[in-house]
């Protein structure tokens, strides 16, 4: 859910300060709070590898658009993916090059992404844990061992979430959600400027539904906990945990890419991006329907497109322009 106005925001401040005065939180990661308690962290919705090619939809479109621009990037050798959550773009690509070694912070999602790996007959695609540097208190230790991990001449290509996206409203966000026994209640406090979130998460030994109704009973719905919801919900916490994760803008990405020893890094149009831009443009007739007529179709245009540079700003409703670097 969405943060709306000044109101929510302040609600949602009031309830991080009662949270931090009488809960004991406890320091975690990404990976263990949330990655590895997720049984998929897409919900089930990428395309191909949970719900079948759609050519009629505008986002199966951007991300054929998207893998294509990975595919081509990285050339057809052997790729590394940092990050594969659910095994994207791992998987997706893998048709394409010779191999895909996907690394992940989270046991969780290796297992899933290996699970996806063998349900969709995909042999060159392979999943390994590595302790999570956490998306990470040091950038530059993991921007170093990815350079160091790249051979000479390979390249980078990456997408993030740079935080712009949020501002205006979405500074802070709280939810509560859950699976069947258990319920949760994440907060996000993004401090845009300083490039960074603070994550705070409460898990119940409630379902959902019955924390909706302690909401209820003070005539309050999220993201209004205010004091007396959260006192109420208080016998019923039984973890709090806190981290913090880095989530720096476009230039801040180039400069440290740099420091670190790739020999050029500029930020540049994306596939996704001209897919989308392809697929409103193009006359519903006009658009083909299979995917490997998607994919002959955008292969050639999105060969020009990661080549063009762009200005190191997030456009509005963007995360931020995709970056190349190459050692
Ligand atoms: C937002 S998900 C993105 C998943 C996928 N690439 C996608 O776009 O759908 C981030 C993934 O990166 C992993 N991750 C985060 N920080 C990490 C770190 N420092 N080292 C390794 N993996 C990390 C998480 O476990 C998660 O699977």
């Amino acid at each position: 859910m969405g943060i709306s106005d000044q109101n929510e925001g302040d609600a949602i401040r009031n309830a991080i300060e009662w949270i931090r005065e009488h809960l004991e939180l406890r320091e975690s990661t990404s990976a263990e709070s949330l990655y590895d308690h997720m049984a998929s962290q897409s919900f089930e919705q990428l395309c191909v590898i949970y719900v079948p090619f759609d050519a009629s939809i505008r986002g199966h479109f951007k991300d054929r658009g998207q893998i294509i621009d990975y595919a081509v990037l990285c050339g057809p050798g052997r790729v590394l993916d940092f990050g594969p959550g659910d095994g994207w773009p791992s998987l997706l690509m893998a048709p394409m090059v010779e191999e895909v070694v996907g690394v992940d912070g989270s046991i969780r999602r290796v297992e899933v992404c290996s699970a996806n790996a063998k349900r969709l007959g995909v042999g060159n695609a392979s999943f390994v844990h590595v302790p999570p540097v956490e998306q990470t208190p040091d950038l530059s230790a993991t921007l170093s061992e990815l350079c160091r991990v790249l051979k000479p001449g390979g390249r980078l290509r990456m997408h993030y979430e740079s935080l712009s996206y949020y501002a205006g409203g979405q500074e802070r966000e709280l939810s509560v959600g859950g699976e069947e026994a258990t319920s949760d209640l994440m907060i996000y406090h993004r401090h845009i400027e300083q490039e960074y979130v603070d994550h705070y998460l409460l898990t119940f030994d409630i379902p959902e539904k019955t924390v909706g109704e302690v909401f209820a009973r003070r005539g309050v719905e999220p993201p209004n906990a205010t004091p007396e919801v959260l006192g109420d919900l208080r016998p019923h916490v039984t973890d709090a945990a806190t981290w913090t994760t880095q989530h720096p803008s476009c230039r801040l990405w180039l400069r440290m890419l740099r420091e670190v020893g790739l020999s050029s890094a500029q930020a540049t149009y994306d596939g996704g991006w001209f897919a989308e831009r392809l697929f409103d443009g193009l006359p519903e007739g006009q658009r083909p329907r299979q995917i490997d007529a998607v994919d002959e179709m955008l292969r050639p245009l999105v060969e020009v497109v990661v080549m063009m540079e762009r200005p190191p700003l997030a456009a509005p409703g963007e995360w931020g322009p995709w970056i190349t670097a190459v050692k």
